[in-house]
């Protein structure tokens, strides 16, 4: 079951706009053919605002449709009705383009448009992309639901992508995201044969699996959450294999707690590592106000660097290559970093993102990352 909302939008000469009667006499006409698709329309109200009008219609099965005339020359029409998975719809994409054309034709508009019926149920089925534009993702069913101490942990079936983890709304990682882990690890140009390594977050496990086919000597995995990793044990198997099952095997071990806290008592020990990986979500979990994200990210930055060797490389995903002023202010972050560093970056397009994604490899200045 869900909501089905369909918007037309139509763009007119505003002069036939500017008044009381004009809006009158467009909304009559509109009013004519909606009456063809959707049964029982009645006008309940008729609102003056500024800068235009709104008209609200009841129909059939407490479909409403508000129609909002704007005396700069635009007019909206919002349709939305109740929809039973097993009920055919009141009104499908199809009928919804002939019905814009018909109504583009009867009111003379100058240009139109028909968006796909936006689908409204809690189901999670739309997912903004880096720049917050909204995707919709052929979604199926949700097999994993709970709310962490830390955060809300989803894992849900695409058609096309396959099993795909979801935390507080966001998408993380998929079955069919091979190479986000690949451009992480910059596989086949890193060697990671006898090094030692730790990943902060990385709670789905696949990069840890993907890692330990490359023979390291030991791997730290830093995850605060033992719900993700619950999750991904059971529903995300293709992608990590069973190294969230075992927790600890000869040559790693997964740590559950802030990845801050460990990093710190690795800087106590004086302990130094080759590679550090930063799979955090996007926003990470810290004891941090929200508004101090930066601020959390510099910390975990300048802790990890100083558990890096000198000829060590800090990995890491970035953001959607869209969204620029976010990339450019983590290279700032990059640029002012004490000792210095360099770095390098890498695209790709990652399928459950549906965008391309950057990917940072960041090293000592001297011990340049190629
Ligand atoms: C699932 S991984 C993958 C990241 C990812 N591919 C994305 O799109 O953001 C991210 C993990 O970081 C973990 N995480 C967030 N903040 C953390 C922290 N302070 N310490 C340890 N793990 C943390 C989350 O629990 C989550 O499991």
């Amino acid at each position: 079951m869900s909501v089905h909302t369909i918007l037309l939008d139509f763009s007119m000469d505003p002069a036939r706009l500017g008044d009381e009667n004009g809006q009158k006499t467009v909304f009559n006409q509109l009013e004519t053919v909606l009456k063809e698709y959707v049964p029982n329309l009645l006008l309940t109200a008729d609102i003056k605002v500024d800068g235009g009008s709104l008209k609200i219609l009841t129909g059939k099965k407490g479909a409403i449709v508000s129609v909002r005339l704007f005396d700069r020359g635009l007019v909206t029409v919002n349709i939305e009705y109740y929809k039973e998975d097993c009920e055919d719809p009141l009104i499908s994409f199809k009928s919804a383009k002939i019905l814009e054309s018909q109504m583009k034709k009867y009111i003379v508009a100058l240009n139109s448009q028909a968006l796909t019926p936006i689908k409204r149920c809690l189901f999670g089925r739309y997912y903004p992309t880096s720049d917050e534009r909204l995707l919709e993702y052929d979604i199926d069913e949700v097999l994993f639901d709970e709310q962490s101490p830390f955060q809300k942990i989803k894992i849900v079936h695409s058609k096309s992508l396959g099993n795909m983890l979801v935390l507080d709304d966001l998408q993380n990682i998929s079955e069919a995201d091979l190479i986000y882990t690949e451009t992480l690890m910059q596989r086949g140009k890193e060697n990671y044969e006898g090094k030692e390594i730790v990943i902060l977050g990385g709670g789905d496990g696949a990069l840890l699996y993907e890692l330990l086919k490359e023979k390291p000597k030991y791997v730290w995995m830093l995850e605060i959450d033992e719900v993700v990793m619950k999750a991904c044990n059971k529903y995300m198997k293709s992608i990590c294999g069973d190294v969230l099952e075992q927790r600890k095997g000869p040559n790693y071990e997964i740590i559950v707690e802030d990845c801050m806290l460990t990093v710190k008592r690795f800087m106590q020990e004086g302990r130094k590592v080759d590679y550090i990986f930063g799979d955090l979500t996007d926003i990470p979990i810290s004891d941090a106000d929200c508004g101090e994200l930066w601020e959390f990210m510099i910390n975990i930055l300048d802790a990890a660097f100083k558990i890096l060797k000198t000829t060590g490389k800090f990995m890491t995903h970035g953001n959607g290559a869209t969204s620029i002023d976010s990339l450019e202010m983590y290279e700032q972050v990059l640029m002012k970093m004490e000792p210095a560093v360099v770095f390098h970056k890498t695209k790709a397009f990652v399928p459950s993102f549906l965008e391309d994604w950057i990917f940072y490899q960041i090293s000592f200045k001297g011990n340049d990352v190629e």
